[in-house]
């Protein structure tokens, strides 16, 4: 795996008067009607944008916003985030209504030093996501310096975080991204001890990479959510309705057994809430894993497993916390997973939560100030955990060798 202390980050490069591209990840959560329903990760970009403006560069941000698969969406245009970005940065930002094309090339030609300009959405293009080298340079055009600082894209092998970084003489990381790597490292390479990992959502396959990658590092492994269904199942429990991946039966097991070889503690759910459908106003009940009825489904860990789950973590030097422990955008049934929250929130240890919905839970109950990162990364972040290398981490490693 690639050591990303040897990056080259935004501070060490001369951007002083220069002409910046900087990737950023301003795919944010919109409301039906089209606002933007929670800024952090426009917001999380602001040092990154802020220090380059300090140095006296011009400044072309780039982003994807959803997947409009390389067609023009008007519900999917970053005009209202550069409303947002303007507001924050309590300066104007231009608005190039296409990623490429004469109007961009016009706003570029004309960008001064301290002008911030964001382009369209780079998959309104169809040349974003197939990573095309074409594309790539038309972006590159007259650039000085590229900026990486967009984390949450950085699994994805696409133009503006891959082929860009041939066609541009220097890339760098930004400050955001510096921040999510030094946190992630901080974490998994000689972590402070009992590291406690906490997986859960719905799938066992999702995670699967993650929980493997995890053992090898971890002290106990808590398994919530529905995917811990899946395990108990394996494990001959009759688990009822409730979610299971009846081909992931013996992966399961093995997972299990492989925690045993290596020393891991492992925690499953000892009760739940089941309903009888799944629907918000589903009737419910607590019952422990011996009882399941055989046409009711678990929604969420219960109250013993939740105090079987705070002993777990008690003491923990580490946690790091991806998944939720139940269906908790329901409210009957986010009590194991606000309870969870309040654990790993009130807890000494370094606490750093990302993917899956972990960040909304925190968010929604207020606690996001008592938790050391929150990781602005879903895919990316789970892609870390499963000890991968990143496709925009690669692509940067691979420029240090140009100068
Ligand atoms: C995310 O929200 O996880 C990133 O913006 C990546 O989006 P994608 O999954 O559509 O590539």
């Amino acid at each position: 795996m690639m050591n990303y202390r040897d990056l080259k980050y935004i501070d060490t490069v001369d951007i002083k008067d220069k002409r910046l591209f900087i990737r950023v990840d301003f795919n944010v959560p919109m409301t039906p009607d089209g606002a933007i329903s929670d800024d952090i990760r426009i917001r999380s970009v602001l040092p990154t944008i802020n220090y380059a403006l300090d140095e006296g560069a011009s400044i072309i941000l780039a982003s994807h916003m959803s997947r409009p698969k390389g067609v023009k969406d008007p519900k999917y245009s970053l005009q209202v985030v550069a409303k947002r970005l303007s507001r924050l940065l309590d300066k104007e930002v231009l608005f190039a209504g296409e990623c490429t094309g004469p109007s961009a090339d016009e706003y570029k030609k004309h960008l001064r030093r301290e002008e911030v300009l964001l382009l369209e959405n780079l998959r309104f293009n169809p040349g974003e996501e197939k990573n095309d080298d074409e594309f790539a340079k038309v972006l590159a055009q007259d650039i000085d310096v590229y900026i990486n600082d967009a984390f949450a894209v950085a699994h994805r092998n696409h133009a503006s975080v891959s082929a860009i970084t041939k066609h541009v003489p220097q890339c760098a990381a930004g400050f955001l991204m510096k921040k999510e790597l030094n946190y992630f490292t901080k974490a998994t390479d000689n972590p402070l001890r009992p590291f406690v990992a906490i997986i859960g959502g719905a799938k066992v396959s999702s995670k699967l990479g993650a929980m493997s990658n995890l053992l090898d590092k971890v002290d106990k492994l808590i398994i919530g959510g529905g995917m811990a269904f899946t395990f108990l199942k394996a494990l001959g429990y009759e688990v009822g309705k409730s979610i299971v991946e009846n081909d992931m039966l013996r992966t399961a097991l093995d997972t299990l057994q492989r925690a045993r070889e290596k020393g891991v503690k492992v925690y499953l759910p000892v009760d739940c809430v089941v309903a009888d459908k799944y629907d918000a106003k589903a009737e419910s009940r607590i019952v422990t894993i011996q009882e399941i009825p055989h046409d009711w489904m678990a929604m969420d860990i219960g109250p013993s497993t939740n105090l079987l789950f705070s002993f777990a973590i008690q003491g923990a030097k580490t946690i790091i916390w991806n998944g939720p422990m139940g269906v908790f955008e329901m409210q009957s049934f986010s009590r194991g997973t606000m309870s969870m929250v309040s654990h790993v929130a009130n807890s000494y240890a370094l606490t750093i939560v990302g993917g899956g919905d972990t960040d909304v839970a925190v968010h929604e109950a207020g606690e996001s100030p008592n938790i050391s990162y929150i990781s602005t990364g879903g895919g990316a972040f789970l892609e870390l955990l499963e000890g991968k290398d990143l496709p925009a981490l690669k692509a940067l490693e691979a420029c240090l060798h140009k100068s």
